[in-house]
């Protein structure tokens, strides 16, 4: 440990706007076994979970301040170790990102930046060892303070560990860089700090940090912080042995591990995202840079980051996910909603039965499920009672839990079960005539109030409704596979839709735990809209002549994965359904791929196979790809042009249409729908960036600034 501490000027950083300052309070801890007096900080902004541990200007100055205060007492032989803990459930999310948008200049911030390592470089100046008790979720600048502590423990409880910078569109740089792989290795840390994050933003369970070395103890979260004492004392006395595997310092596996990683950003993003590329080069250095230089090397970060309108368009997404969704545009006043305490599933097939075991799970009221037959009756509730057996082996519910849950889902062919359910929700086969029948046999049962939901991933809610007896209460409830995963759920109202059930359906979406976003009543509504339109234009792209690896290089970054991984993910035939469905209601502008015809006829599950592990195109499906007779090769650069512009244009026009009330509720579906990613802001944000609204449209699709540094 060195002797040096720098204390940041606390008025040298910009005023940010309501930070919700987290405190240090400070209590001593006479530890057992006569290991001495442990001082512990707790961090804590006084709300409780639902408003986590963040650290803003005023809360880093407390932070140092604190640190300054208990190094005297440790210079001065009163305390022998120091401990950092959270408030209950969360340990620290990082730093208060709310001011960003209002930082203007450069300088403000790497001010940012240098005040926050300097708090962190104080802690692990302290001249007695230092332990971080991680007790719940810690992410970005709160794993950055538990790395610059000397020991880790962590509950087994923490909701969640990450590094999710690149993920916005920054690096980890309050040390993170710089420590994390000079404590588990390069290849370790650069999967927590950018393959997680862009692989959907994956988080650590706590075993996996533990694993990885990240923390020397997982302990239960019962007592967990007598626990993560009494550890903290055996490792001062040396009664626990704190065993930590060598670091690999070797220049050249060093090295291999930073190009692997940069392999994989390039194939994720092809170099679009700028904090993935510069985080793999600050772990690069990290082997052999001085401590004041790594900071230093993060502090430019940050400043070239936080000033680049990938992350301004990453703040913009965290926001629509964060906040908006929390809002949704044009729901009706909450009071209308009425109770839900029985629920009907129509259908036991792939949809219902993740439809009823969401259902039972959130809302907790019974569930019955109808099919046309006793044996697909049986195969649904036995998949969801199964569901609930795996949930219980890996102790994600009780057993009570389990049983109760099992008790609530049941299953029949007739559907008297739904007379006394207020929500019915339909998931047969996606057929108007099937699903007029449905509701039509639905509302021969239930009480006039009863909101018939349903499932469709395309047809018209007006027309379903329309030979109904009342067609008010019926409303699209759209939720994407897999049901538990994908976050979104778009809500549609018919023309004759009543506002008591589209409360009802905001309502109940919210108590599903999902985004809702209130969409117009149109072919294939949001999301399978741009999706189609997308990987049309990239069909369309590929069959002409471009070979799909151009392509792909054309759109890396856009969505989680290249569109025919993609493809073998949604299933062929859907993806088929869902071209043909579009071509039909908008015409030629949507192309159904004949490549893709002779896959589906063939049989195949998608454009690659996979061998040993890892996704090849398949060759009989090459052979059955179409051979143009006057083939047009485009460029990377060319293929973007022509896919982001087709996606402008037909933004464009969902919004002349007003299929959503604004771009933002376009976004936030592409993101929590389709997993776009946040660093483009979803996808108005990139449109915008690249200039490719202003040469469709003719005009931005948001303000500058919004999603982007102000000019
Ligand atoms: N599969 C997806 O990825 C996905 C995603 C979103 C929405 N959807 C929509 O969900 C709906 C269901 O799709 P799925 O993939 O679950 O299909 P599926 O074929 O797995 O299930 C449909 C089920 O409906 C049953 N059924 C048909 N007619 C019925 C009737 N008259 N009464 C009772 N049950 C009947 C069938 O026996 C079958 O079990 C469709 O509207 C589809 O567009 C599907």
């Amino acid at each position: 440990m060195t002797t040096t501490t720098q204390t940041p000027t606390p008025t040298s950083v910009p005023a940010l706007p309501e930070e919700v300052v987290t405190r240090t309070p400070v209590q001593d801890v006479a530890l057992p076994g006569g290991a001495g007096t442990l001082a512990l900080i707790t961090l804590d902004n006084g709300h409780d979970h639902t408003r986590p541990n963040t650290f803003g200007p005023q809360g880093i100055a407390a932070l140092t301040e604190t640190v300054a205060r208990v190094r005297a007492r440790a210079d001065a032989g009163e305390v022998q170790a120091v401990g950092i803990t959270g408030k209950p459930f969360v340990f620290a999310v990082g730093a208060d990102l709310s001011g960003i948008p209002y930082v203007v200049e450069r300088g403000q911030a790497t001010q940012i930046a240098s005040a926050g390592h300097a708090a962190f470089a104080s802690i692990i100046d302290l001249p007695v060892p230092t332990f971080a008790f991680v007790n719940g979720a810690a992410m970005g600048g709160g794993v950055e303070i538990a790395l610059a502590c000397d020991h880790r423990s962590i509950s087994a409880g923490a909701a969640a560990f990450a590094l999710p910078e690149t993920f916005l569109g920054l690096v980890p740089g309050w040390g993170g860089c710089y420590l994390l792989p000079n404590l588990v290795g390069p290849a370790a840390a650069l999967q927590v700090i950018v393959e997680n994050p862009l692989s959907q933003n994956r988080m650590l369970k706590p075993k996996e940090v533990l694993g990885l070395g990240i923390a020397d103890v997982l302990l239960e979260p019962a007592d967990f912080l007598e626990d993560s004492l009494r550890w903290a004392a055996g490792v001062l006395t040396g009664t626990v042995p704190v065993q930590r595997a060598d670091v690999d310092r070797d220049e050249t596996a060093w090295d291999a591990a930073c190009d692997a990683a940069r392999k994989v950003v390039l194939a994720k993003t092809a170099g679009r995202a700028p904090g993935a590329l510069r985080a793999v080069e600050l772990v690069r250095a990290a082997r052999t840079a001085t401590r004041e230089e790594a900071f230093a090397s993060e502090d430019e970060a940050l400043g070239d980051l936080i000033m680049s309108d990938e992350l301004r368009a990453g703040l913009y997404a965290f926001d629509l996910v964060q906040k908006r969704a929390k809002r949704p545009a044009g729901a009706p006043d909450k009071a209308l909603a009425r109770p839900v305490t029985k629920v009907g599933v129509v259908g036991a097939g792939l949809m219902a039965s993740q439809l009823a075991l969401l259902f039972a799970r959130r809302l907790g009221v019974p569930v019955v499920m109808t099919d046309l037959d006793e044996e697909r009756v049986a195969n649904g509730v036995g998949w969801v009672h199964s569901e609930v057996d795996a949930l219980l082996a890996k102790r994600r519910v009780s057993p009570d839990k389990a049983s109760f849950l099992k008790r609530l889902v049941t299953g029949s062919t007739s559907k008297d079960g739904f007379a006394d359910a207020n929500f019915v929700i339909e998931a047969v086969f996606e057929e108007m005539g099937v699903k007029q029948q449905v509701f039509a046999e639905v509302e021969a049962v239930v009480t006039p109030e009863c909101v018939l939901a349903t499932n469709t991933s395309s047809l018209s809610i007006t027309e379903m409704a329309s030979g109904l007896e009342h067609p008010e209460r019926v409303v699209g409830f759209h939720f994407f596979n897999p049901v538990a995963v994908m976050p979104l759920l778009e809500i549609i109202p018919g023309a004759a839709t009543d506002d008591a059930a589209l409360a009802t359906a905001f309502a109940t979406g919210r108590t599903l735990g999902k985004t809702t976003i209130r969409v117009k009543d149109t072919a294939s509504f949001v999301v399978n809209r741009l999706l189609g339109r997308f990987m049309g234009e990239f069909s369309r792209i590929v069959d002409e002549g471009t070979p799909v690896a151009t392509a792909d290089r054309a759109v890396a970054g856009l969505a989680p994965m290249p569109p025919f991984v993609l493809l073998g993910l949604v299933g062929p035939a859907i993806a088929l359904h869902n071209s043909e469905t579009l071509h039909r209601a908008f015409g030629d502008r949507f192309h159904v791929s004949p490549s893709l015809r002779r896959l589906v006829a063939a049989g195949k599950r998608g454009y690659y196979a996979m061998v040993d592990g890892r996704p090849v195109p398949d060759p009989e499906v090459l052979a059955m790809a179409e051979q143009p007779e006057q083939p047009v090769e485009l460029t990377v650069e060319q293929a973007r042009e022509r896919i982001l512009g087709v996606l402008a244009e037909e933004v464009g026009m969902m919004l002349s249409e007003g299929v959503v009330a604004a771009p933002m509720d376009l976004d936030l579906a592409m993101i929590t729908g389709a997993g776009f990613q946040f660093w483009n802001g979803g996808l108005c944000p990139l449109l915008d960036r690249e200039g490719v609204s202003e040469r469709v449209l003719g005009r931005r699709l948001l303000p500058h600034g919004v999603a982007s540094v102000p000019a």
